[in-house]
């Protein structure tokens, strides 16, 4: 008995266990129910009673060492195996960054205005970059030799005598023919959009920006409702305390029609090179909905009025960020558009 426990010692201590094999070799070689151990404990039911506890000690001192062995070899291998999967890899080396877009400026902008028009019941419309004649000019109540038609305005797509011509809308009142030929009073939206019109470019205009237009059309709207709605938006994009001045104009689609100013935020209508020492900068054309363009739409004048304005985008993000170029809005450098990430 003792020269077997002996052996087997000689046998555990000379194993050598390099990978998960020879580790599974050893487990089933000494340590499984019919291993050399165990084949070893059923011998001692053939040795003298009074020897068994002897050979018992000695049998549980090699039990130990050889489970010893086996968890000191499966801890290494497991802890060499996760060192092999970082291999090849410089954990000093800094981070792959992921880069973030970022919102372009005039989008900005166009959000503070939607967000401000949509907290006061305004739903959002839209309508089509590529436009018909007769939903940009005709509907909305232009005469049929309006210089705003010129091809020195208008970039016409298709201009076929006797069809209706496809160009790209020059503002963003088409939207409006559109939503009244749908809906059914009462009607409250804004129409943002891109348009275009063939302009000589400069830092000032460019052949496309962004307008965002405004409709509301019920029973008994009048001018002071467009005066309340316009004064309560521009509180809220410029300042508190802001003031407007609503002029006079004229467009074929609004009777009466105005411009409206408000107070140059850059300087607080003192006076500065941006609102050209007026203390004033232009900021949308309005007006009660033409009765024609109404009737146009098949909506009754004599029961429904309403009003509609029509504002620029691009100005308002140039003068927040103070770009000085509208053309740098629309090349897309990401070296420019980058600086508004915040
Ligand atoms: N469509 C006009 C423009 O582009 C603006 C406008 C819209 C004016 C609605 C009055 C009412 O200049």
């Amino acid at each position: 008995m003792k020269e077997s426990i002996e052996a087997l010692q000689r046998e555990i201590n000379a194993f050598a266990i390099r990978n998960d094999e020879e580790l599974e070799a050893f487990r089933l070689r000494f340590l499984v129910r019919k291993g050399g151990i165990a084949t070893l404990f059923d011998a001692l039911r053939d040795i003298e009673p009074a020897e068994r506890p002897t050979y018992g000690k000695l049998l549980n001192g090699l039990r130990k060492s050889a489970e010893r062995k086996f968890e000191d070899a499966a801890g290494k291998l497991e802890q060499s195996a996760s060192r092999a999967k970082t291999h090849g890899i410089d954990l000093t080396l800094p981070g792959r960054r992921e880069f973030l877009g970022s919102e372009h400026p005039a989008q900005k902008v166009l959000g503070d205005m939607k967000r401000i028009f949509g907290d006061m019941g305004f739903t959002i419309a839209t309508g089509p970059e590529l436009e018909s004649g007769s939903y940009n000019f005709d509907m909305l109540n232009f005469p049929p030799n309006h210089p705003a038609r010129d091809m020195q305005d208008t970039f016409f797509i298709r201009r076929t005598p006797g069809e209706d011509d496809l160009l790209l809308r020059t503002h963003t009142s088409p939207v409006q023919i559109r939503v009244m030929l749908d809906e059914k009073p009462p009607i409250r939206v804004i129409c943002p959009g891109k348009v275009y019109r063939n302009e000589a470019i400069s830092a000032r205009s460019y052949c496309v920006f962004h307008q965002l237009e405004g409709l509301y059309i019920d029973k008994h709207v009048s001018f002071s409702d467009l005066k309340a709605t316009i004064y309560s938006f521009a509180r809220q994009m410029f300042g508190r305390d802001v003031r407007l001045r609503f002029r006079p104009s004229f467009f074929p689609f609004t009777e009466p029609s105005a411009e409206v100013d408000v107070s140059c935020y850059l300087c607080s209508a003192k006076g500065c090179k941006v609102c050209k020492q007026s203390g004033w900068l232009e900021i949308l054309g309005c007006g009660m909905v033409h009765p024609n363009v109404l009737k146009n739409c098949g909506i009754d004048p004599e029961e429904y009025s309403g009003y509609a304005f029509g504002m620029g985008v691009d100005r308002t993000a140039l003068l927040r960020y103070k770009i000085d170029d509208i053309r740098l809005l629309f090349e897309n450098d990401v070296r420019m558009l980058e600086q508004f990430s915040q």
